[in-house]
């Protein structure tokens, strides 16, 4: 049984594990971002079926431009494919697609797609499927605090308006509630610079799974864990 203070309305994935998977495969390291399709395309259905409200899937670190350059193009390549493989599908579910990161880095390309398909599912309904792409956490805290910085340099906010509210005001993403759970697959135990102002009270769930193994039942397992947890949110929990 869920208690009250624990409904899921916005769930977070690291998506974490595709080299890994290729690897003990013998497969080169893209075979297993190509495979990450399936599980992801799971969980939004999942998601999408149980009524979870938001679902953030960490696709790309502000820290994976660091990786070797053939990789890097691979994933974008993948992120063009994603959407032109699954957007019908999503337009049809009511899935709404939305993006949170440096998106001024991505090449144009992927850039486009990802417009695109923003900009088609706009007025959907239902499951926001939010990207995190050239995502991190501090780099999100650094752009929110220049804008707040901007504001004051104009005149139009004073340091009196500095708040933990007008902060979050100026996260990429404001409207979204920060994260109920946060999932992270292959067995690392870190956040990797994912959603770091969020999460100040995300529940978290680490797993051994790889994320291209990732199927249905494991994202069943990490809800049925959750719904057995008691939020406290600092209060003493009704003890
Ligand atoms: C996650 O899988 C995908 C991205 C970070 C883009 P990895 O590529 O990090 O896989 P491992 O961690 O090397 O196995
Ligand atoms: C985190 O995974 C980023 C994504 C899943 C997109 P990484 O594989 O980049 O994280 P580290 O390097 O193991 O911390
Ligand atoms: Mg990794």
């Amino acid at each position: 049984m869920r208690s009250d203070n624990s409904q899921l309305t916005h769930v977070g994935i690291i998506m974490d594990g595709n080299g890994r998977w290729a690897r003990s495969r013998g497969l080169p390291r893209i075979d297993g971002h190509k495979a990450a399709e399936k599980s992801i395309h799971e969980a939004v259905e999942y998601c999408g079926e149980i009524g979870v409200e938001y679902l953030t899937l960490f696709a790309f670190s502000t820290e994976n431009w660091k990786r070797p350059k053939a990789e890097v193009s691979f994933i974008m390549f993948l992120l063009s494919r994603f959407i032109k493989n699954n957007i019908d599908n999503l337009d049809n579910k009511d899935v709404k697609i939305r993006a949170t990161g440096r998106l001024d880095d991505l090449p144009a390309k992927p850039r486009a797609d990802l417009d695109a398909a923003i900009t088609r599912t706009e007025s959907n309904q239902g499951l926001n499927l939010i990207l995190a792409l050239s995502y991190g956490g501090r780099a999100e805290i650094v752009d929110a605090v220049k804008r707040i910085a901007d504001d004051i340099k104009a005149g139009s906010k004073s340091m009196m308006d500095i708040s933990e509210k007008s902060i979050s005001s100026r996260m990429y993403l404001p409207d979204v509630p920060d994260p109920d759970l946060i999932i992270r697959t292959s067995g690392e135990k870190r956040f990797s610079n994912f959603l770091l102002w969020e999460s100040a009270y995300s529940e978290l769930y680490f797993t051994n799974t790889l994320w291209p193994d990732f199927r249905r039942k494991h994202l069943q397992e990490a809800f049925a864990d959750y719904g057995s947890r008691r939020r406290r949110f600092g209060d003493i929990g009704g003890n």
